[in-house]
Protein backbone atom coordinates (compact mmCIF):
# COMPACT_ATOMS: atom_id res chain seq x y z
CA UNK A 1 0.00 0.00 0.00
CA UNK A 2 1.13 3.39 -0.70
CA UNK A 3 0.12 5.96 2.19
CA UNK A 4 1.18 10.51 1.91
CA UNK A 5 3.90 10.00 4.37
CA UNK A 6 2.79 12.46 7.48
CA UNK A 7 4.49 15.90 6.91
CA UNK A 8 3.39 17.15 10.42
CA UNK A 9 2.43 15.58 14.09
CA UNK A 10 1.28 17.59 16.56
CA UNK A 11 3.31 16.53 20.06
CA UNK A 12 0.86 16.77 23.79
CA UNK A 13 3.13 15.20 26.03
CA UNK A 14 3.70 11.40 25.34
CA UNK A 15 0.94 11.73 22.66
CA UNK A 16 1.67 12.08 18.86
CA UNK A 17 -1.27 12.79 16.85
CA UNK A 18 -0.02 11.84 12.56
CA UNK A 19 -2.01 14.10 10.13
CA UNK A 20 -4.50 12.42 8.12
CA UNK A 21 -2.55 10.17 5.59
CA UNK A 22 -4.24 9.37 2.03
CA UNK A 23 -4.21 6.18 0.71
CA UNK A 24 -2.65 6.79 -2.83
CA UNK A 25 -2.20 3.00 -3.78
CA UNK A 26 -3.90 0.91 -2.30
CA UNK A 27 -1.83 -2.65 -2.68
CA UNK A 28 1.80 -2.76 -3.87
CA UNK A 29 4.37 -5.54 -3.63
CA UNK A 30 7.82 -4.95 -2.37
CA UNK A 31 9.58 -2.99 -4.70
CA UNK A 32 10.95 0.24 -3.38
CA UNK A 33 8.99 3.28 -4.09
CA UNK A 34 11.78 6.28 -4.54
CA UNK A 35 10.08 9.33 -2.54
CA UNK A 36 10.59 11.03 1.19
CA UNK A 37 6.96 12.37 0.41
CA UNK A 38 4.70 8.55 0.11
CA UNK A 39 5.51 5.51 2.47
CA UNK A 40 5.12 2.12 1.06
CA UNK A 41 3.96 -1.09 3.28
CA UNK A 42 4.21 -3.82 0.81
CA UNK A 43 1.27 -6.18 0.62
CA UNK A 44 3.73 -9.11 2.19
CA UNK A 45 3.66 -7.05 5.51
CA UNK A 46 0.28 -6.26 5.69
CA UNK A 47 -0.99 -9.64 5.65
CA UNK A 48 1.63 -11.20 8.19
CA UNK A 49 0.11 -8.04 10.66
CA UNK A 50 -3.22 -9.09 9.32
CA UNK A 51 -2.44 -12.71 11.18
CA UNK A 52 -1.77 -11.05 14.52
CA UNK A 53 -5.01 -8.98 14.32
CA UNK A 54 -8.53 -9.25 15.94
CA UNK A 55 -10.99 -7.85 14.30
CA UNK A 56 -14.55 -7.03 16.40
CA UNK A 57 -17.77 -6.62 15.03
CA UNK A 58 -20.16 -4.94 17.64
CA UNK A 59 -23.96 -5.92 16.01
CA UNK A 60 -27.59 -4.95 17.01
CA UNK A 61 -29.84 -5.74 14.68
CA UNK A 62 -28.43 -4.80 11.54
CA UNK A 63 -29.70 -6.41 8.26
CA UNK A 64 -28.12 -10.01 7.66
CA UNK A 65 -27.26 -9.03 3.91
CA UNK A 66 -24.95 -6.43 5.38
CA UNK A 67 -23.56 -8.89 7.92
CA UNK A 68 -22.97 -11.26 5.59
CA UNK A 69 -20.96 -8.88 3.30
CA UNK A 70 -19.17 -7.85 6.17
CA UNK A 71 -17.68 -11.25 7.41
CA UNK A 72 -16.85 -12.25 3.85
CA UNK A 73 -14.88 -8.95 3.60
CA UNK A 74 -12.54 -9.28 6.39
CA UNK A 75 -9.36 -10.67 5.46
CA UNK A 76 -9.26 -14.92 6.55
CA UNK A 77 -5.96 -14.06 8.21
CA UNK A 78 -7.88 -12.15 10.78
CA UNK A 79 -10.19 -14.46 13.65
CA UNK A 80 -13.67 -12.44 13.32
CA UNK A 81 -15.41 -11.89 16.88
CA UNK A 82 -18.82 -10.87 16.91
CA UNK A 83 -20.57 -9.53 19.99
CA UNK A 84 -24.40 -9.28 19.11
CA UNK A 85 -26.58 -7.50 20.74
CA UNK A 86 -29.75 -8.19 18.22
CA UNK A 87 -33.28 -9.50 19.84
CA UNK A 88 -33.12 -12.90 21.02
CA UNK A 89 -36.86 -12.84 20.87
CA UNK A 90 -40.35 -11.42 19.00
CA UNK A 91 -38.24 -11.96 16.50
CA UNK A 92 -35.13 -13.85 16.98
CA UNK A 93 -33.08 -11.92 14.85
CA UNK A 94 -29.65 -13.35 17.10
CA UNK A 95 -30.85 -16.78 15.66
CA UNK A 96 -30.66 -15.57 12.53
CA UNK A 97 -27.28 -14.42 12.79
CA UNK A 98 -25.91 -17.56 14.34
CA UNK A 99 -27.04 -19.18 11.66
CA UNK A 100 -25.50 -17.20 9.22
CA UNK A 101 -22.11 -17.26 11.15
CA UNK A 102 -22.88 -21.02 11.04
CA UNK A 103 -23.26 -21.16 7.57
CA UNK A 104 -20.35 -18.98 6.86
CA UNK A 105 -17.78 -21.20 8.66
CA UNK A 106 -18.74 -24.04 6.93
CA UNK A 107 -17.78 -22.08 3.48
CA UNK A 108 -15.02 -21.11 4.63
CA UNK A 109 -13.25 -22.03 8.28
CA UNK A 110 -12.53 -18.86 9.03
CA UNK A 111 -11.97 -18.52 13.17
CA UNK A 112 -14.69 -17.02 14.87
CA UNK A 113 -15.84 -15.89 17.80
CA UNK A 114 -19.37 -15.52 18.45
CA UNK A 115 -21.34 -14.00 22.02
CA UNK A 116 -24.49 -12.20 22.81
CA UNK A 117 -24.05 -9.25 24.77
CA UNK A 118 -27.01 -10.22 27.26
CA UNK A 119 -25.55 -13.44 27.54
CA UNK A 120 -25.97 -14.11 31.51
CA UNK A 121 -22.49 -16.47 31.73
CA UNK A 122 -21.16 -13.39 29.99
CA UNK A 123 -22.25 -11.31 33.68
CA UNK A 124 -21.17 -13.66 35.65
CA UNK A 125 -17.91 -14.10 34.66
CA UNK A 126 -17.41 -10.47 34.77
CA UNK A 127 -18.30 -10.18 38.39
CA UNK A 128 -16.15 -13.73 39.41
CA UNK A 129 -13.31 -11.59 38.30
CA UNK A 130 -14.17 -8.32 40.32
CA UNK A 131 -14.93 -6.33 37.33
CA UNK A 132 -18.58 -4.78 37.70
CA UNK A 133 -18.50 -1.76 35.53
CA UNK A 134 -20.30 -3.20 32.53
CA UNK A 135 -22.90 -3.78 34.90
CA UNK A 136 -25.92 -2.42 35.67
CA UNK A 137 -28.02 -2.20 38.75
CA UNK A 138 -29.36 -5.36 38.26
CA UNK A 139 -26.46 -7.35 37.53
CA UNK A 140 -26.67 -7.68 33.59
CA UNK A 141 -24.44 -6.52 31.02
CA UNK A 142 -25.17 -2.81 29.98
CA UNK A 143 -26.73 -2.19 26.39
CA UNK A 144 -24.22 0.29 24.25
CA UNK A 145 -21.62 -0.37 21.47
CA UNK A 146 -19.08 0.74 24.15
CA UNK A 147 -19.56 -2.27 26.26
CA UNK A 148 -19.86 -4.43 23.25
CA UNK A 149 -16.48 -3.58 22.54
CA UNK A 150 -15.08 -3.75 25.37
CA UNK A 151 -15.91 -7.85 25.08
CA UNK A 152 -14.81 -8.23 21.90
CA UNK A 153 -11.17 -6.85 23.51
CA UNK A 154 -11.31 -9.44 26.02
CA UNK A 155 -11.83 -12.09 23.87
CA UNK A 156 -9.13 -10.98 21.75
CA UNK A 157 -6.81 -10.34 23.97
CA UNK A 158 -7.81 -14.53 25.39
CA UNK A 159 -7.07 -15.35 22.07
CA UNK A 160 -3.62 -13.66 22.60
CA UNK A 161 -4.08 -11.12 19.48
CA UNK A 162 -1.57 -8.44 19.27
CA UNK A 163 -3.78 -5.98 17.61
CA UNK A 164 -7.76 -5.40 17.75
CA UNK A 165 -10.02 -3.41 15.01
CA UNK A 166 -13.44 -2.76 15.09
CA UNK A 167 -15.56 -2.99 12.02
CA UNK A 168 -19.40 -1.70 12.15
CA UNK A 169 -22.11 -4.29 10.76
CA UNK A 170 -23.90 -2.43 8.37
CA UNK A 171 -21.39 -1.25 5.67
CA UNK A 172 -22.89 -1.46 2.66
CA UNK A 173 -19.73 -2.04 0.76
CA UNK A 174 -17.58 -5.11 1.59
CA UNK A 175 -14.83 -3.85 -0.39
CA UNK A 176 -14.54 -0.78 1.88
CA UNK A 177 -14.31 -3.20 5.00
CA UNK A 178 -11.33 -5.32 3.24
CA UNK A 179 -10.39 -2.14 2.95
CA UNK A 180 -10.15 -0.69 6.52
CA UNK A 181 -8.74 -3.78 8.02
CA UNK A 182 -5.58 -3.20 5.60
CA UNK A 183 -5.25 0.55 6.48
CA UNK A 184 -5.47 -0.88 10.25
CA UNK A 185 -2.46 -3.21 9.31
CA UNK A 186 -0.78 -0.33 7.62
CA UNK A 187 -1.02 2.33 10.61
CA UNK A 188 0.91 -0.52 12.83
CA UNK A 189 3.73 -1.13 10.52
CA UNK A 190 4.60 2.63 10.68
CA UNK A 191 4.37 3.08 14.32
CA UNK A 192 7.25 2.48 16.17
CA UNK A 193 5.63 2.36 19.33
CA UNK A 194 3.73 -0.28 21.34
CA UNK A 195 0.89 1.75 22.23
CA UNK A 196 -0.73 2.72 18.83
CA UNK A 197 -3.87 3.46 17.41
CA UNK A 198 -4.98 3.94 14.18
CA UNK A 199 -8.38 6.05 13.06
CA UNK A 200 -9.94 6.04 9.79
CA UNK A 201 -11.91 8.91 8.03
CA UNK A 202 -14.06 8.89 5.01
CA UNK A 203 -12.83 9.72 1.80
CA UNK A 204 -16.64 10.55 1.62
CA UNK A 205 -20.11 9.28 3.01
CA UNK A 206 -22.31 9.23 0.03
CA UNK A 207 -26.23 10.28 0.85
CA UNK A 208 -29.01 9.88 -2.03
CA UNK A 209 -29.86 13.11 -2.47
CA UNK A 210 -32.70 14.57 -5.53
CA UNK A 211 -29.87 14.86 -8.33
CA UNK A 212 -28.68 11.16 -7.48
CA UNK A 213 -25.57 10.35 -5.23
CA UNK A 214 -24.32 13.15 -3.40
CA UNK A 215 -20.36 12.21 -1.99
CA UNK A 216 -20.20 14.30 1.35
CA UNK A 217 -17.19 14.63 3.02
CA UNK A 218 -18.38 15.31 5.92
CA UNK A 219 -20.73 13.64 8.19
CA UNK A 220 -22.70 16.02 10.65
CA UNK A 221 -21.54 14.49 13.71
CA UNK A 222 -17.93 14.13 12.99
CA UNK A 223 -17.55 17.57 12.05
CA UNK A 224 -18.86 18.85 15.75
CA UNK A 225 -17.30 16.13 17.60
CA UNK A 226 -13.37 17.34 15.44
CA UNK A 227 -13.92 20.71 15.67
CA UNK A 228 -14.16 20.44 19.64
CA UNK A 229 -11.67 17.89 20.17
CA UNK A 230 -9.94 20.43 18.21
CA UNK A 231 -10.21 23.26 20.95
CA UNK A 232 -9.03 21.11 23.83
CA UNK A 233 -6.13 19.71 22.37
CA UNK A 234 -5.75 23.49 21.42
CA UNK A 235 -6.30 24.41 25.24
CA UNK A 236 -3.71 21.47 26.30
CA UNK A 237 -1.09 22.57 24.53
CA UNK A 238 -1.50 26.30 23.89
CA UNK A 239 -1.49 26.27 20.24
CA UNK A 240 -4.96 25.85 18.26
CA UNK A 241 -5.00 22.68 15.71
CA UNK A 242 -6.98 21.36 13.14
CA UNK A 243 -5.09 18.21 13.14
CA UNK A 244 -7.89 15.91 14.68
CA UNK A 245 -10.64 14.62 11.65
CA UNK A 246 -10.99 11.45 13.44
CA UNK A 247 -12.87 12.32 16.79
CA UNK A 248 -15.65 9.94 16.42
CA UNK A 249 -13.85 7.04 14.25
CA UNK A 250 -15.89 4.14 14.76
CA UNK A 251 -13.78 2.30 12.38
CA UNK A 252 -10.27 1.89 14.14
CA UNK A 253 -8.02 -0.51 16.02
CA UNK A 254 -5.10 -0.45 18.55
CA UNK A 255 -2.48 -2.35 20.03
CA UNK A 256 -3.56 -5.14 22.81
CA UNK A 257 -1.10 -3.32 25.22
CA UNK A 258 -3.07 0.18 24.94
CA UNK A 259 -6.60 -1.77 24.53
CA UNK A 260 -5.90 -2.68 28.16
CA UNK A 261 -4.97 0.29 29.89
CA UNK A 262 -7.46 2.98 28.49
CA UNK A 263 -10.61 2.82 30.54
CA UNK A 264 -13.72 3.21 27.91
CA UNK A 265 -16.51 5.07 28.19
CA UNK A 266 -20.17 3.66 27.45
CA UNK A 267 -22.15 3.82 24.29
CA UNK A 268 -21.37 6.08 21.54
CA UNK A 269 -18.79 8.06 23.67
CA UNK A 270 -15.77 5.50 23.26
CA UNK A 271 -14.20 6.75 20.51
CA UNK A 272 -14.25 10.54 21.70
CA UNK A 273 -13.54 9.26 24.86
CA UNK A 274 -10.37 7.47 23.74
CA UNK A 275 -8.52 10.50 22.75
CA UNK A 276 -9.77 13.08 25.81
CA UNK A 277 -8.71 10.30 27.91
CA UNK A 278 -5.47 9.88 26.27
CA UNK A 279 -4.93 13.71 26.45
CA UNK A 280 -5.92 14.03 30.18
CA UNK A 281 -3.52 10.79 31.00
CA UNK A 282 -0.81 11.32 28.99
CA UNK A 283 -0.77 14.73 27.74
CA UNK A 284 1.24 16.16 30.97
CA UNK A 285 4.62 14.24 31.99
CA UNK A 286 2.50 13.31 35.46
CA UNK A 287 2.95 10.27 37.46
CA UNK A 288 5.65 9.08 35.06
CA UNK A 289 6.54 6.44 36.98
CA UNK A 290 2.58 4.02 36.62
CA UNK A 291 3.65 3.91 33.05
CA UNK A 292 7.00 4.55 32.55
CA UNK A 293 6.96 2.18 29.27
CA UNK A 294 4.30 4.29 28.11
CA UNK A 295 6.00 7.86 28.21
CA UNK A 296 8.91 6.03 26.93
CA UNK A 297 7.87 5.02 24.33
CA UNK A 298 5.05 7.16 23.51
CA UNK A 299 1.82 6.56 22.27
CA UNK A 300 0.94 7.42 17.79
CA UNK A 301 -2.25 8.08 16.74
CA UNK A 302 -2.53 7.56 12.81
CA UNK A 303 -5.76 8.88 10.51
CA UNK A 304 -5.42 7.17 7.76
CA UNK A 305 -8.41 8.58 5.07
CA UNK A 306 -9.73 5.45 2.95
CA UNK A 307 -10.14 5.13 -0.74
CA UNK A 308 -13.21 3.91 -0.54
CA UNK A 309 -16.49 5.62 0.56
CA UNK A 310 -18.40 4.76 3.81
CA UNK A 311 -21.68 3.87 3.08
CA UNK A 312 -23.93 1.99 5.68
CA UNK A 313 -27.52 2.35 7.08
CA UNK A 314 -28.96 5.49 8.32
CA UNK A 315 -30.15 5.38 11.34
CA UNK A 316 -32.18 8.88 11.71
CA UNK A 317 -32.33 12.17 13.57
CA UNK A 318 -32.63 11.00 17.23
CA UNK A 319 -29.51 8.80 16.78
CA UNK A 320 -27.70 11.33 15.12
CA UNK A 321 -28.38 13.91 17.82
CA UNK A 322 -27.72 11.51 20.70
CA UNK A 323 -24.08 10.87 19.21
CA UNK A 324 -23.24 14.31 19.07
CA UNK A 325 -24.46 14.87 22.66
CA UNK A 326 -22.34 12.06 23.59
CA UNK A 327 -19.45 13.09 21.79
CA UNK A 328 -19.64 16.60 22.84
CA UNK A 329 -20.16 15.10 26.78
CA UNK A 330 -16.73 13.25 26.60
CA UNK A 331 -15.41 16.80 25.89
CA UNK A 332 -17.36 18.82 28.11
CA UNK A 333 -16.72 16.88 31.35
CA UNK A 334 -12.82 16.62 30.80
CA UNK A 335 -10.38 18.34 33.04
CA UNK A 336 -8.54 19.74 30.23
CA UNK A 337 -11.84 21.66 29.05
CA UNK A 338 -11.77 25.84 30.17
CA UNK A 339 -14.95 27.52 30.96
CA UNK A 340 -14.87 29.24 27.83
CA UNK A 341 -15.16 25.74 26.41
CA UNK A 342 -18.00 24.43 28.29
CA UNK A 343 -20.08 27.39 27.29
CA UNK A 344 -19.47 27.26 24.29
CA UNK A 345 -20.28 23.36 23.88
CA UNK A 346 -23.43 23.90 25.82
CA UNK A 347 -24.46 27.22 23.64
CA UNK A 348 -24.24 25.02 21.01
CA UNK A 349 -26.00 21.45 22.23
CA UNK A 350 -28.96 24.10 23.27
CA UNK A 351 -29.24 26.08 19.16
CA UNK A 352 -29.23 22.80 18.15
CA UNK A 353 -32.04 21.51 20.20
CA UNK A 354 -29.98 19.19 21.47
CA UNK A 355 -29.84 20.14 25.18
CA UNK A 356 -33.17 21.96 26.60
CA UNK A 357 -32.12 26.13 28.48
CA UNK A 358 -30.84 24.46 31.92
CA UNK A 359 -30.08 21.71 31.08
CA UNK A 360 -26.21 19.93 31.09
CA UNK A 361 -25.29 16.70 29.36
CA UNK A 362 -24.73 13.84 31.26
CA UNK A 363 -21.15 12.70 32.44
CA UNK A 364 -20.34 9.82 30.88
CA UNK A 365 -20.28 6.05 32.26
CA UNK A 366 -16.73 5.49 32.04
CA UNK A 367 -15.41 1.51 32.68
CA UNK A 368 -11.94 0.99 33.95
CA UNK A 369 -8.84 -0.19 32.05
CA UNK A 370 -9.35 -4.42 31.63
CA UNK A 371 -5.26 -4.70 32.19
CA UNK A 372 -5.98 -6.14 35.93
CA UNK A 373 -8.44 -8.74 34.65
CA UNK A 374 -7.65 -12.36 35.30
CA UNK A 375 -8.59 -13.17 31.44
CA UNK A 376 -7.94 -17.07 31.96
CA UNK A 377 -10.22 -16.79 34.68
CA UNK A 378 -12.65 -14.99 33.12
CA UNK A 379 -12.81 -17.09 29.70
CA UNK A 380 -13.30 -20.33 32.43
CA UNK A 381 -16.40 -18.80 33.91
CA UNK A 382 -17.44 -17.84 30.70
CA UNK A 383 -17.32 -20.97 28.96
CA UNK A 384 -18.48 -23.00 31.51
CA UNK A 385 -21.59 -20.42 32.15
CA UNK A 386 -22.28 -19.22 28.63
CA UNK A 387 -25.60 -19.89 26.58
CA UNK A 388 -24.37 -18.14 23.29
CA UNK A 389 -20.62 -18.46 22.98
CA UNK A 390 -19.83 -20.02 19.33
CA UNK A 391 -15.77 -20.77 19.11
CA UNK A 392 -14.66 -22.10 15.85
CA UNK A 393 -10.83 -23.18 14.49
CA UNK A 394 -9.80 -21.42 17.98
N1 LIG B 1 -22.85 -5.28 20.53
C1 LIG B 1 -23.50 -4.13 20.30
N2 LIG B 1 -24.24 -3.61 21.33
N3 LIG B 1 -23.42 -3.53 19.09
C2 LIG B 1 -24.10 -2.37 18.91
C3 LIG B 1 -24.88 -1.78 19.92
C4 LIG B 1 -24.95 -2.44 21.19
O1 LIG B 1 -25.62 -2.01 22.13
N4 LIG B 1 -25.42 -0.64 19.40
C5 LIG B 1 -24.98 -0.54 18.13
N5 LIG B 1 -24.20 -1.58 17.82
C6 LIG B 1 -23.49 -1.86 16.55
C7 LIG B 1 -24.34 -1.63 15.30
O2 LIG B 1 -25.08 -2.75 14.96
C8 LIG B 1 -23.25 -1.32 14.27
O3 LIG B 1 -22.68 -2.49 13.76
C9 LIG B 1 -22.20 -0.58 15.10
O4 LIG B 1 -22.42 -0.94 16.46
C10 LIG B 1 -22.30 0.94 14.94
O5 LIG B 1 -23.58 1.35 15.31
P1 LIG B 1 -24.46 2.34 14.40
O6 LIG B 1 -25.78 2.47 15.08
O7 LIG B 1 -24.44 1.90 12.99
O8 LIG B 1 -23.68 3.71 14.61
P2 LIG B 1 -23.42 4.87 13.56
O9 LIG B 1 -23.24 4.33 12.21
O10 LIG B 1 -24.39 5.95 13.74
O11 LIG B 1 -22.03 5.40 14.11
C11 LIG B 1 -20.86 4.69 13.83
O12 LIG B 1 -19.91 5.54 13.27
C12 LIG B 1 -19.53 6.63 14.13
C13 LIG B 1 -18.58 7.52 13.37
O13 LIG B 1 -17.55 6.80 12.77
C14 LIG B 1 -20.37 4.11 15.15
O14 LIG B 1 -19.28 3.24 14.88
C15 LIG B 1 -19.93 5.18 16.12
O15 LIG B 1 -19.40 4.58 17.30
C16 LIG B 1 -18.95 6.09 15.43
O16 LIG B 1 -18.59 7.14 16.30
MG1 LIG C 1 -23.74 2.72 11.19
Amino acid sequence: MLLEAPVYKELFGAVEIYEVQKVIKLDTETEDIHSFTVKNLPRGDIYKTLGEMAIVVPMKNEKLQLVDGVLKAIPHKCPIIIVSSSKREGPNLFKQEVDLVKHFYNLTHSKIIMIHQKDIGLAKAFKEVGYTDILDSSGNIRSGKGEGMLIGILLAKAIGAKYVGFVDADNYIPGAVNEYVKDYAAGFLMSESDYAMVRLSWRHKPKVGKRGLYFRKWGRVSEITNRYMNMLLGEGTNFETNIIVTGNAGEHAMTTKLAEILPFSTGYSIEPFELVYLFERFGRWENVEEYQDIYDQGIEVFQIETLNPHLHEEKGQEHVKDMILMSLATIYHSKLASERLRQRILDDLKMHGILGDDEEPKKPIVMRAIKDIDVEKWIKVLENNSESLLKFEL
